[in-house]
């Protein structure tokens, strides 16, 4: 079985459920307690062993190059004041020399087309995508457990959740088969179905491992829902060629790219930071309380 060895994180779309924000700054780079999301889609990457990662970029995107290149002013005066601490941080989220490469997708054609874009720096080998506006919050990445079911299984993984049932409309949903080792075969897969038509209520949450041969089948793949060159279009061609397994996620999958999912997860990861806990707790209690009040006032 091939390994998989390079990660691709998409951060070329325009972000446009979140603007006013997103229309200087990429969403991809709003931060969740103190880091910028894709930080999290990296972290998460190495955590599950990728050695390489492969951003997909494009205009007004050139801040996420720069954060993640060294600044020798900023590390001397951190040196300098003895803020180890902060340099320690810095140091630990930089990629090695050579282990990240930055490919542009000039028109935001579709996920689709983003990742068709990657092909030439990933090559004839199988790996993994990211989509890093889509934050997992648990005790483990979501990567790294479906790299274990890859392992098992080799062919094409994809991370899923259970979302509300009446909900479906929302997502990408796949059809659930047989059990195997811990996931199941995916027997379809629906973009968006309305919740009487959805084979299931099993989410695709941004976390997929795919063979090559996705990308020949993006060279010749026409444009989709809303005009946009889709990702599941493609996916759903390799099915009938290849398996595809489900790695149902145990965590929880915060979509960023909406404001009320990038609130959440602000709320979620500080609560659990140890740093962060008591100094947000008790005022969101408070606010809670008193938004409750005012609610049975109305
Ligand atoms: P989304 O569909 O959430 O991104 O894509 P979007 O189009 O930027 O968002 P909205 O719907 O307008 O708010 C998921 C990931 O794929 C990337 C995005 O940057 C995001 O990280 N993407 C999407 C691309 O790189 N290129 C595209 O053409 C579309």
């Amino acid at each position: 079985m091939r390994k998989v060895r390079k990660a691709v994180i998409p951060v070329a779309g325009l972000g446009t459920r979140f603007l006013p924000a997103t229309k200087a700054m990429p969403k991809e780079m709003l931060t969740v307690v103190d880091r910028p999301v894709v930080q999290y889609a990296v972290d998460e990457a190495l955590d599950a062993g990728i050695e390489h990662i492969v951003f997909v970029t494009g205009r007004n995107k050139h801040v996420i190059e720069d954060y993640f290149d060294i600044q020798p002013e900023l590390l001397d005066t951190l040196k300098r004041t003895g803020k180890l601490e902060q340099l320690a941080s810095l140091s630990k989220m930089q990629p090695a020399a050579g282990a990240i490469s930055f490919t542009r997708q000039q028109v935001p054609h579709g996920l689709g087309h983003a990742v068709w874009c990657a092909r030439d720096i990933v090559g004839d080998e199988p790996f993994a995508l990211l989509l890093p506006d889509m934050v997992s919050f648990g005790e483990r990445g979501c990567l790294a457990g479906a790299m274990e079911l890859y392992q098992q299984t080799g062919g094409n993984v994809i991370a899923v959740e259970q979302c509300d049932p009446t909900e479906t409309h929302k997502y990408g949903i796949v059809g659930k088969g047989e059990a195997v080792r811990g996931g199941f075969a995916v027997t379809e897969m629906v973009e968006k179905p309305a919740p009487a038509a959805a084979p299931s209520n099993y989410y695709i949450n941004g976390r997929y491992i795919l063979q090559p041969e996705v990308f020949e089948l993006l060279d010749t793949q026409e444009r989709g829902a809303g005009g946009e060159i889709q990702l599941t279009d493609a996916m759903r061609r390799l099915c009938e060629s290849q398996p595809f397994h489900a790695h149902p996620y145990r965590g929880r999958t915060f979509d960023c790219g909406s404001k009320e999912g990038f609130i959440q997860a602000n709320v979620a990861f500080a609560l659990a930071r140890a740093d962060m806990r008591d100094l947000v707790l008790q005022p969101i209690a408070q606010m809670i309380a008193s938004q409750q009040r005012r609610n049975e006032a109305a």
